[in-house]
């Protein structure tokens, strides 16, 4: 008592911690200590962990069913005290585990200084991420399942919808907007996909690690392990305080979803240019200028795309700050909040968003038709042609229509206008019916192998992944 003694001027030593302590911590101390100010997000985790923990001691009898009571009305009372703002946070008290506890002991006295028996700071804060971002997890996955969902009811309309397919951003074949569409609903599919597995591996509970060793007291690992609704107690103590990975995992799986994203948002940028003009997007989810009186920018696609480098910078920031870290726990790890916090709220911005803009676009048909009379895109089909009818190996097919499209380029018209004495002139076994392979919604049509741009695929493949993935 004597050594906590205040001095004049000093700072008081922390109620919680500071029974070793003569003088409490510097400001700057104070400063670089605190993670109050954002881990108060761990609140609602940290009191449905605290009364799991609570209940089991009693369960063991380790406290009594009286002070059980005490410490789950308490931290009923500071739940909605959170919930409806009035609880206090107080960043001298350091985190939301000590300030919940000291809440707790203003309530209830000397009961809640009993809570914390076979418990530590670090199984605890373990517990609290786990849930947090299993709850994400749960949530970004319910937005995923409306992008999806909204890409769908777009490519089921635009099934039968022609325009150049591009690779090298120059035109190459030609493909339906719904088989387009399509490809962001697979890779959406494989972002939940990661996002299922990192939930299955975290759902593993810290709880009763306690702060590296696990304990001497007969807790029940498996009963606040249920409570909690996760599938197991953590295998090993000093792994279960001392891992991140499902951070990292779920940053990994935050940052592949936002690049894909971001594909998506440049093609929005791309197709809503009036140098493409083959999609609109509603007024209410573009911008305008404020000295150009005509433009009309799709800032939300173009923030959408930008952000991907945020939760990229989340995971390269995670992965520095776990990396070459000794076992078990290092305060490092209170750095593990921010980026998971921070990436979370960005996929809760830029998932909508996208949902948002796909759902709200108008397609363009007569333009993306328009489009594919450049760039001769049956080109291949000619080859093919060639392969089929006249047994040419395709090599060599596939220089007679080179030879084909440079003759259409000096004419300045398309593979289907030129003459068939023209084409003869390049492969006299050219006939008629080359004109029908020349014919963008033959090729189309044609092309119905298994995964496949043909209308027909395209609303097999709606109505399949429907049932995969809704
Ligand atoms: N605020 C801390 C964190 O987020 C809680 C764990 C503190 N543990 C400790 N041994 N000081 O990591």
């Amino acid at each position: 008592m004597s050594d906590n003694r205040k001095q004049p001027g000093a700072p008081a030593a922390n109620p919680l911690w500071g029974g070793r302590f003569a003088e409490g911590p510097a400001a700057i101390m104070e400063e670089i200590n605190a993670s109050v100010a954002f881990d108060q997000r761990l609140a609602q985790q940290d009191i449905a962990g605290s009364k799991a923990h609570a209940a089991m001691l009693v369960a063991q009898g380790i406290l009594t069913a009286e002070d059980g009571e005490a410490i789950a009305g308490g931290l009923d009372q500071i739940a909605a005290e959170i919930t409806s703002g009035a609880f206090h946070f107080d960043p001298a008290l350091e985190d939301v585990h000590m300030n919940i506890e000291a809440r707790l002991r203003e309530l209830i006295g000397e009961a809640a200084g009993r809570l914390h028996t076979a418990r530590s700071r670090n199984d605890q804060v373990a517990t609290d991420m786990r849930l947090w971002v299993r709850e994400t997890i749960d949530a970004v996955d319910d937005e995923l399942k409306a992008l999806q969902t909204a890409l769908l009811d777009q490519a089921e309309a635009a099934a039968a919808t022609i325009l150049p397919g591009f690779t090298h951003l120059q035109p190459a074949q030609p493909v339906t907007f719904g088989h387009h569409l399509m490809a962001y609903v697979e890779m959406l599919g494989r972002d939940r996909g990661r996002f299922a597995d990192t939930r299955r591996r975290l759902n593993e509970s810290p709880l009763g690690a306690a702060a590296l060793a696990g304990t001497s007291f007969d807790i029940d690992r498996q009963a606040t392990a249920e409570a909690l609704g996760f599938d197991r107690p953590a295998a090993n103590s000093m792994d279960a305080v001392s891992d991140r990975d499902f951070c990292l995992e779920f940053l990994a799986a935050a940052s592949i979803l936002a690049v894909h994203l971001s594909r998506l948002a440049e093609e929005l940028v791309l197709w809503t240019s009036p140098a493409f003009d083959l999609v609109a997007l509603p007024d209410s989810l573009t911008t305008g200028s404020s000295i150009m009186p005509q433009k009309r920018n799709p800032d939300a696609a173009e923030l959408v795309r930008g952000k991907a480098g945020r939760v990229i910078g989340d995971l390269t920031g995670m992965l520095t700050m776990l990396k070459g870290l000794p076992m078990t726990y290092g305060k490092d790890m209170q750095e593990d909040k921010e980026p998971v916090f921070d990436a979370a709220d960005t996929l809760m911005l830029i998932i909508p968003a996208t949902t948002a803009m796909i759902a709200g676009m108008t397609v363009n048909a007569e333009a993306m038709r328009a489009l594919t009379a450049q760039g001769f895109l049956t080109a291949t089909d000619l080859a093919d042609w060639l392969v089929r009818e006249l047994d040419m190996p395709f090599r060599d097919a596939h220089h007679v229509t080179g030879a084909i499209v440079k003759l259409a380029e000096t004419k300045g018209c398309d593979l289907g206008d030129l003459a068939l004495e023209d084409l003869q002139q390049i492969e006299p076994r050219l006939t008629d019916e080359v004109y029908d392979a020349l014919d963008i919604d033959r090729a189309v049509a044609g092309r119905t192998s298994e995964g496949g741009t043909a209308p027909k695929n395209v609303k097999a493949s709606v109505k399949a992944a429907r049932k995969r993935f809704l």
